[in-house]
């Protein structure tokens, strides 16, 4: 089992940051300690909204070996029935403990986002910054649950909550994930909104031609000229068949292997407007983060990107790699549309 303390160690500064380092959530010698203690002074803290039932059944998710930065749609329903204020109450009711997952070495700003999919699934977001990196790599907490929720093949994203209003490229990368602008924005003390109110006269997939988003996700046919044999890399080309690649036809996924032997896939997503894509890297980086592990846990990266295409992860990926875990050398795996 993957040891939580590793969890605990690399999310103190978060929580530090959120104030909550002096209630006895960490201690600074080794300790193999939950990161999250049951009545824990510090736990309680972040789930203020919710009944101690409840907040045990959070722990108890939270502290899964294969915990994924999703509540299951039938633990969601369980919390609105306790806490009995409602979904949105309870969306907004996690932001704090989603904003624990933030990772911001560079602005110090923790932000956390909780998106609700079709299926009634809650997935976790939450900002992560690269020194070393250009800005643009960073990705926001509002892309990082979206990303959450579209690796998981939730059916579609009806709702987000955020800890702070949407960025305009936030704004912009929901678009796509909800073209019609009906995704609702939540944020406390405001009124939920549509993104259309938030996005007026948007550009999306319809000024390309195209009339739905990214949502569902659709799985394109890649053929690799060899079978990949090892588990690292066929989640790799799993992860590029489920990319949405609309505009360039240039599926790709990435996938992580931990020193612990967890994989996290990451599909790249387009956006019609091009910039607030999402590279596969990021993607899966989310994935890591969002289940509360530190990138210092990758041992390998494989990439699997469809070959001669129009664009390429392979650069930026290398480059993203070699500041973010330098001993780890890019594997690329070359795929073919089979059409
Ligand atoms: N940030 C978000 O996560 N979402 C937004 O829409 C606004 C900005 C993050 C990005 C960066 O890590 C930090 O906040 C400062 O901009
Ligand atoms: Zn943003």
């Amino acid at each position: 089992m993957a040891p939580f303390f590793s969890k605990a160690v690399d999310r103190r500064t978060a929580l530090e940051t959120l104030g909550l380092s002096g209630l006895g959530l960490f201690a600074l010698s080794s300790m193999p300690a939950c990161a999250f203690e049951q009545d824990s002074d510090s736990f309680n803290k972040l789930l203020l909204k919710f009944t101690a039932e409840s907040r045990k059944r959070l722990l108890d998710i939270l502290n899964a070996q294969d915990f994924s930065g999703q509540i299951p749609a039938a633990e969601a329903k369980r919390l609105v029935m306790s806490d009995a204020n409602g979904i949105e109450a309870v969306m907004v009711g996690l932001l704090p403990l989603a904003r624990t997952y933030a990772r911001p070495p560079i602005s110090k700003f923790l932000v956390g986002a909780v998106a609700r999919g079709v299926s009634g699934s809650l997935y976790l977001g939450a900002n992560i910054e690269f020194p070393g990196l250009p800005l643009g790599f960073s990705v926001h907490a509002e892309q990082a649950a979206l990303s959450n929720a579209y690796m998981h093949s939730d059916e579609g994203v009806s709702a987000i909550a955020v800890t702070a209003a949407p960025c305009g490229h936030c704004r912009q990368f929901m678009n796509e994930l909800s073209p019609e602008g009906q995704i609702e924005i939540l944020l406390e003390g405001h009124p939920t909104v549509k993104l259309s109110a938030l996005l007026p006269m948007a550009f999306g997939p319809r000024d390309l031609g195209f009339k739905d988003g990214a949502f569902p996700v659709k799985e394109v046919d890649l053929v690799l000229p060899d079978a990949p044999s090892d588990a690292l890399s066929r989640a790799t080309v799993d992860a590029a068949r489920k990319s949405y690649a609309r505009y360039t036809k240039a599926q790709s996924g990435v996938a992580i292997g931990t020193k612990a032997g967890r994989i996290y896939k990451g599909s790249y997503i387009e956006n019609a407007a091009f910039n607030p894509s999402l590279s596969p890297f990021q993607a899966a980086l989310v994935g890591l983060i969002v289940a509360g592990e530190d990138l210092s846990a990758i041992s390998r990266v494989v990439l699997a990107e469809v070959n001669a295409a129009k664009i390429s992860q392979k650069i930026v990926t290398e480059v993203a790699l070699s500041a973010i875990a330098p001993t780890v050398r890019l594997e690329v795996l070359n795929a073919n549309i089979n059409s």
